[in-house]
């Protein structure tokens, strides 16, 4: 009788031990004492052995720190990257991308509903240092094929699923625009989270995470990484993290480290509880349009089918009242909480025009009034139900 491998198998990844079953990895143990948690190593410097005797390679907690190296080789495996950096936001992790990536001069390609954030960087900071930008839809090749400058476009940045209007990019197909024009692809994975999606696998460069969100999954942490698929980009990025320097702390890290634990459980009963309240959305008069890339009828739902395991935890809706009905709604509800961000436990209500998405109000980027943005948590879901009906009036 042939023994079949056993699901969940061991990796190496440099001193590292991670279990990797399936679509999950976790980090095994702790490789210095055996401890099943890594510790948190709270320590800025390290004993050397004589004049550069390092240890295991560690100089000073910016270069380098265990709990948040555990961090880094458990996003790496999920991802599938060659490496991983964690940084202290998402957000920070953007930056010290384009830093590395970009000179004044280049031009990126930014998705025309991006979330409020990345374009306000975009906007506000990167373009006065001479980094200049143009928007076009990710579910659109041709237009993002259009948008490119050729030999100015150094980034094609897409999110898939968008934030907040859930549109789909194929993957694939713009890795292969990008690398056309000599650009890389960067996928922003916050919405998806590697268990439902690994960019990577289909073409792209480097991965983009908010851990703020699925990744840390408790709402109890603010963080952020790359993945980066490339040896020669990798060690671009790793001089870039340490010399710019807004690394994730070894508390931090270890929040994160413990959510990807239950990435996989908790994102099957997000899924779980959005595909039920998109069913009641969807069946309900005082909803003028629910979208969720699970719904047959959303245009990138064939392309979800093929590069997403699931469709996710996040769900926007239009009210038929307009504005007035969406600010109504989300000051209305008591199980889902007023609240931005998403990705936790627990289920987050917000409108994205008034709340994430104020910084984009005016450009090409405005989000719809009416648009209502939840976060599906992993609570009863007849109890999150009920909270939205009773909330519509
Ligand atoms: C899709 C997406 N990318 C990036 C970020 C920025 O991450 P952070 O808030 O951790 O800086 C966010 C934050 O909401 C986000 O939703």
């Amino acid at each position: 009788m042939r023994v079949r491998p056993a699901l969940v198998h061991l990796v190496r990844r440099g001193s590292l031990i991670l279990l990797r079953d399936g679509d999950c990895a976790t980090v095994a143990f702790d490789p210095t004492t055996g401890a099943v948690i890594p510790p948190i190593y709270a320590t800025s410097t390290y004993k050397q052995d004589g004049v550069g005797g390092l240890r295991g390679g560690y100089e000073y907690s910016r270069s380098a720190n265990p709990t948040r190296t555990a961090l880094e080789g458990n996003l790496a495996a999920l991802e599938e990257g060659e490496r991983a950096f964690a940084f202290a936001s998402g957000l920070a992790a953007e930056d010290t991308l384009v830093r590395t990536t970009c000179k004044p001069g280049d031009h990126v390609v930014l998705p025309d509903d991006a979330y409020g954030g990345t374009f306000r960087l975009f906007d506000k900071v990167q373009l006065p240092w001479g980094v200049e930008h143009s928007a076009a839809p990710v579910s659109d090749v041709d237009a993002v094929r259009a948008a490119i400058r050729p030999g100015q476009t150094k980034l094609v940045w897409i999110e898939t699923p968008t934030n907040p209007l859930l549109n789909i990019g194929d993957i694939e197909a713009l890795a292969a625009v990008a690398h056309e024009a000599g650009a890389l692809l960067v996928v922003d994975n916050t919405f998806a989270s590697p268990y439902l999606q690994q960019p990577l696998t289909l073409g792209a460069d480097v991965v983009v995470h908010s851990t703020t969100k699925y990744a840390g999954g408790h709402s109890d942490v603010v963080g952020g990484a790359l993945i980066v698929r490339e040896l020669e980009l990798a060690e671009q990025v790793a001089f870039h993290q340490n010399s710019i320097g807004a690394v994730a702390g070894p508390f931090d890290s270890w929040l994160v480290l413990r959510g990807l634990k239950t990435l996989g459980v908790r994102m099957d009963r997000h899924c779980d509880n959005a595909e039920k309240i998109v069913d009641f959305l969807n069946n309900d008069p005082r909803v003028e349009q629910v979208i969720y890339p699970g719904l047959p009828e959303h245009p990138g739902h064939e392309l979800a089918s093929r590069q997403m395991k699931r469709f996710g935890g996040m769900v926007s809706f239009r009210t038929v009242g307009g504005e007035a009905a969406a600010l109504s709604v989300c000051e209305r509800t008591e199980v889902f909480t007023l609240g931005e961000s998403l990705g936790g436990v627990e289920s987050l209500i917000e409108h994205p025009g008034r709340m994430t998405h104020a910084s984009v109000a005016g450009t090409d980027l405005e989000v719809p009034a009416d648009l209502v943005r939840l976060s599906v948590g992993i609570e009863t879901v007849e109890d999150l139900i009920a909270d939205l009906d009773r909330a519509l009036g």
